[in-house]
Formats: C-alpha cells, sequence, structure tokens
C-alpha cells in the first residue's frame, strides 16, 4: 500500500540516521514539464554530481508520463535528497511505494541511471530487455505494490546498458514524442479525415452564405 507523504516522513524518523535504506516514490510530470524537452538533462545532470557526493545510488525510471525513482544510501543523506526532489515544481502525485532498511544495494552504480520506459523509443537491439518490460507497459507505476515493485527493479538491475535509446529519440519533449506515437500510425486516417471537415467546412459554408 502506497505511503502519504506525512506517513513516509514519520516512517523516516523512525529509522537511525546512519541506516542504509531504500526509497522508491512515483510522480507525474507536469504539464508545463512535459513541454521542456530538457528536464531529463537537467536531473540527470544535478543527479550524477549530487548523489555521488552523498553515496546515494539507484534508478530513474520514466514512462507515459510518469517518474518511478528508486534512492538507496544513507537515511540522512536519502531523506534529505528526498525533501527537495518532494519539493520540486516540475512533478506532482508524489506516491512513496517502498521504504524499507536494507543491508546492501541493489544499484552500485553511483550515477542515478536513467531508464526510459517508453517502447517506441527503444533500439531493436534491446529486444529481450523489452520483452522483460512488457508487462509494466504501459508505464502506470501509481499504487504499485511493494511486491510488484520490487519485481521491477530485480529486473532493471540485471540490465547492463538500458534498453534505449535510438538516436535522436529523446530530442523530442515528452509531450512530443507522445504525439508522434499517437498521430505516427494513423497519418493515412488524419489525412482522410482532415480531407473530409474542409469539405464539410466548405459545405457548410455553401449552405450558409
Ligand atoms: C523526478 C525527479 C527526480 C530527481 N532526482 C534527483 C536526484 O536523484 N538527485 C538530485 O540531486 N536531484 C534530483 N532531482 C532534482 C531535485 O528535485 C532538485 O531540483 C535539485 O536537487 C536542486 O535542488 P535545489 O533547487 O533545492 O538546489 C530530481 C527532480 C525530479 C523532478
Amino acid at each position: 500500500m502506497p505511503l502519504t507523504h506525512a506517513n513516509a516522513f514519520s516512517k523516516l524518523d523512525e529509522i537511525a540516521d546512519t541506516a542504509l535504506i531504500q526509497l522508491v516514490y512515483v510522480s507525474s510530470l507536469t504539464l508545463a514539464s512535459r513541454l521542456n524537452a530538457a528536464i531529463f538533462d537537467e536531473v540527470e545532470a544535478h543527479a550524477r554530481d549530487y548523489n555521488e557526493q552523498h553515496g546515494i545510488t539507484g534508478t530513474l525510471c520514466y514512462g507515459n508520463g510518469h517518474f518511478l525513482q528508486c534512492m538507496e544510501g544513507e537515511k540522512a543523506k536519502v531523506a534529505a535528497l528526498t525533501q527537495r526532489i518532494f519539493a520540486d515544481k516540475r512533478h506532482k502525485d508524489v506516491q512513496v511505494l517502498v521504504l524499507q532498511v536494507i543491508t546492501q544495494r541493489d544499484f552500485s552504480d553511483w550515477r542515478m541511471r536513467l531508464l526510459f520506459l517508453e517502447r517506441w523509443l527503444w533500439s531493436p537491439a534491446t529486444k529481450k530487455q523489452a520483452a522483460q518490460l512488457s508487462p509494466y507497459l504501459p508505464f502506470a507505476p501509481h499504487g504499485w505494490s511493494a511486491e510488484r515493485t520490487e519485481q521491477f527493479l530485480q529486473i532493471i538491475k540485471t540490465f547492463d546498458t538500458p534498453p534505449h535509446i535510438k538516436a535522436a529519440g529523446i530530442t523530442y519533449n515528452a509531450l512530443g514524442n507522445m504525439v508522434r506515437h499517437i498521430a505516427a500510425p494513423h497519418q493515412a486516417f488524419l489525412v482522410v479525415q482532415g480531407f473530409l471537415s474542409v469539405l464539410l467546412v466548405i459545405g457548410l459554408a455553401l449552405l450558409y452564405l
């Protein structure tokens, strides 16, 4: 059962500052952020430096307008970063899915590795990973149980290289990607519909003018 903000922070208070913990939360991009193509680079660049300096490992997944981030490290460090991330206005609807004391990290990579859970961004060379991730697509992690979250993390932690990215795939902003994805397979339909709409407008104009 996902934790509310307040519950997550009061549960954090009960854990010793030096304990090693894992915190997984989900959130959604705000509409304004969907139009900002640079958000992934900005977050990744910030995370790379900050997380390394503070001994925080993990992964940041994005797909379908949602984030899932797993952070591992000393409780005091993870709690401080969590406060800042939760206050970040670029995303909303934050839910904590997992908060637990761990004995070892799932992710040993210092960088906050960014993984795109968007099928059309993946290169054909990574079919095997795509097949493993299929049960989790379209990506909608709000309300996932701790078990489902754990299963998902167990899969992605085995990836040496994440299953992205077709060249230039992420130069589109998130909304542009979505439009492109929806429109591309239906081009013929959209052209015909557009033509019929023009005829309808001309017909109505002739009728009433
Ligand atoms: C989904 C998401 C994940 C983020 N993850 C991290 C992270 O792992 N490490 C980090 O330093 N900043 C991360 N950030 C950026 C922080 O929210 C914040 O912008 C940054 O720490 C700068 O904080 P400041 O403006 O208080 O200095 C993330 C932002 C978002 C929207």
